[in-house]
């Protein structure tokens, strides 16, 4: 029938630090068409952010930054849904009863958390554990059937699968299980310093992160210190499991320059390394540079993205109030009289 409901998508990014290109090529450009078949909600997840230390002022700013960045680059208020988390006190709420549904042998075993543990020693603090359940609530609240993610976070994703049916079995069924949306493309750009690690947006280096707010000499530069290989092979493009180097900058050329990769190994075959690291500088550069425009432009215009936010903001509340609801029924808490 006609008014078939649309699956639910959500997903969402820290406003932490930079948004790389790996982060660009990987997810967020991967979402636009996701709102033509979907009801698509994308969120700042600010809170996420509170687990590793953040100067308040950065904080802010950061997130308004990737607000703006989220529409340029194609995310769109009218037809998803787009906020920031904190805006909708319900995942903080929803998180707690996940809380107790959800065992500190599950948390202490993800990848992630013993990741940041070891990378921040000095403050291991009980929201980095707890995180992988903030982002449970996060998609669940919404009943989300999809969460597109990079492989980094199918381990959170499943975790969310399993509070889910936990919930589902012990109070009857609530929650949608959701499941992963894997991109096929682009999920696996990496370090250009280190091309067998993923591009991260918290690697010391910066030369082996694009960040997507990069000018066009910092990206050319960047990409003609980015490490190819020393064999005697050498200035030979083409993919191959030795030369991971020039394997993933074929990679984003084809990405960027939206080719396929076999047709990039052709363009440049006979090609030296120079030249074929100022073509994927070219083909960079024309990708972002239309996005720094607009965001630039979105971020002079407050009223406008303070309009956009407290609709995203209405929009998801009204979703989230009602399913937390449910949950504080189905667990035996009095409902308030209004
Ligand atoms: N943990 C995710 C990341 O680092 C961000 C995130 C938080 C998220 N909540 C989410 C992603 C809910 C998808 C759905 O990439």
């Amino acid at each position: 029938m006609a008014d078939e409901v649309k699956k639910r998508v959500f997903s969402g990014v820290q406003p932490t630090g930079k948004v790389t290109l790996g982060n660009y090529l990987g997810a967020i450009r991967n979402w636009t068409p996701l709102q033509e078949q979907y009801d698509c909600l994308f969120c700042v997840v600010d809170l996420h952010s509170l687990t590793v230390a953040q100067v308040p002022a950065e904080l802010r700013k950061n997130t308004l930054n990737l607000v703006a960045l989220y529409i340029a680059c194609g995310l769109d208020p009218d037809k998803s849904i787009l906020f920031i988390q904190s805006h909708v006190h319900e995942h903080a709420e929803l998180a707690w009863i996940l809380d107790t549904v959800t065992y500190v042998g599950e948390l202490n075993r993800m990848t992630q958390f013993k990741d940041k543990s070891r990378k921040h020693a000095d403050n291991i603090n009980m929201g980095l554990m707890n995180y992988p359940v903030l982002m449970a609530s996060d998609i669940l609240l919404y009943r989300t059937q999809y969460v597109p993610v990079g492989k980094d976070q199918v381990q959170h994703v499943e975790l969310a699968r399993d509070i889910a049916e936990r919930f589902n079995s012990r109070y009857s069924d609530t929650f949608v299980v959701p499941e992963c949306l894997l991109s096929r493309t682009g999920s696996s750009i990496k370090s250009l310093q280190e091309p067998t690690a993923k591009m991260s947006k918290s690697d010391p280096n910066d030369n082996a992160v694009i960040s997507i707010t990069d000018d066009a000499d910092t990206v050319r530069r960047k990409l003609r210190r980015a490490v190819t290989d020393s064999d005697t092979d050498a200035h030979c493009v083409r993919r191959s499991e030795d030369k991971p180097g020039v394997s993933n900058l074929l990679n984003i050329y084809s990405l960027c320059a939206d080719v396929s990769t076999d047709e990039a190994e052709r363009l440049f075959e006979g090609k030296g390394y120079g030249y074929f690291k100022d073509a994927v500088a070219d083909a960079v550069i024309s990708v972002l540079q239309p996005i720094q425009d607009r965001q630039r432009i979105l971020l002079e215009d407050k009223g406008y993205l303070e309009t956009v936010l407290k609709r995203g903001a209405e929009r998801a509340s009204h979703i989230a109030q009602n399913t937390l609801a449910k949950v504080y029924r189905k667990v035996g808490l009095v409902p308030q009289i209004r």
